[in-house]
């Protein structure tokens, strides 16, 4: 069975069929669903899906090209629905270089990252970071915070082989979703080929970025075979050993520590 670490089921790509896609995960091998807020709207509906599901555990948190939605009022919100037994990490937060070039901006966004990692590390529970176009200043601050004392995971990793390994030497875990599915995925590829397997979460990132041979269409949890797959391949090792330990990787992150 498989354990899916990043999903938007909230996302309104899915607003048609939701419930019927829901109900057909546990038939086709998807056992647990981590869905992942990444506005404010998004971390309600996170909280509200995990309370329907009892598959479904739930990530809230700001994305970096959302911070906007941040203020009194939502932080004191995610302070209280931190501490819901089926939240069960914080995310997906962190910085995204690659919409907002403004010094400006990207200092609220470092801002932000910092007070929303703060708030894991007080609340206990692991964070799920999102970095685009930002790998020295996503790295630098983690290390100024002392990151490594937080657990979590850097989520659909598209940085190098050293940089993955930089952060698995701080404890965290990889995220690995559609993209290693792609021909020209070289860099992605050697990360899948070298971080130890005990490090890489399966995910999908859904509605977005669905794997070969669907690129292109709306994604879901039912792909992360293909994902597993792939994966598989390139380690040369079983399709089932991936999804084995990935299931292992993420009870230990989610689920391992207080709840
Ligand atoms: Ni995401």
């Amino acid at each position: 069975m498989i354990f899916e670490s990043h999903a938007h089921y909230d996302d309104k790509q899915f607003d048609s069929d939701r419930e019927q896609l829901l109900s057909s995960m546990k038939e086709n091998g998807i056992e647990t669903i981590i869905n992942v807020g990444s506005d404010f709207r998004g971390s309600k509906d996170t909280v509200e899906l995990a309370k329907k599901y009892d598959f479904i555990y739930g990530a809230i948190g700001i994305h970096p090209s959302d911070i906007s939605d941040l203020n009194q009022e939502t932080c004191q919100w995610l302070e209280e629905n931190a501490a819901l037994e089926k939240v069960v990490a914080i995310g997906e937060i962190g910085l995204d270089y690659y919409w907002d070039k403004e010094e400006e901006v990207q200092k609220a966004q470092r801002y932000w990252f910092e007070w929303q990692m703060k708030l894991a590390e007080k609340a206990n529970l692991p964070v799920i970071i999102h970095s685009r176009d930002a790998a020295e200043d996503t790295l630098k601050l983690m290390k100024e915070i002392h990151a490594e004392q937080i657990p979590g995971v850097i989520h659909c990793f598209s940085y190098s082989r050293e940089m993955a390994e930089e952060y698995v030497k701080m404890g965290y875990y990889i995220g690995i979703g559609g993209v290693v599915t792609f021909k020209n995925a070289k860099k992605l590829k050697e990360v899948a080929a070298n971080v130890p397997l005990e490090r890489i979460l399966l995910e999908t990132d859904c509605p977005y970025l669905a794997p070969e041979p669907h690129r292109g269409s709306r994604n879901s949890s039912l792909n992360l075979p293909y994902v597993a797959a792939e994966i598989a391949r390139i380690r040369e090792i079983t399709p089932e050993e991936v999804i084995e330990v990935t299931k292992r990787n993420a009870e230990r992150l989610f689920f391992g520590s207080v709840k």
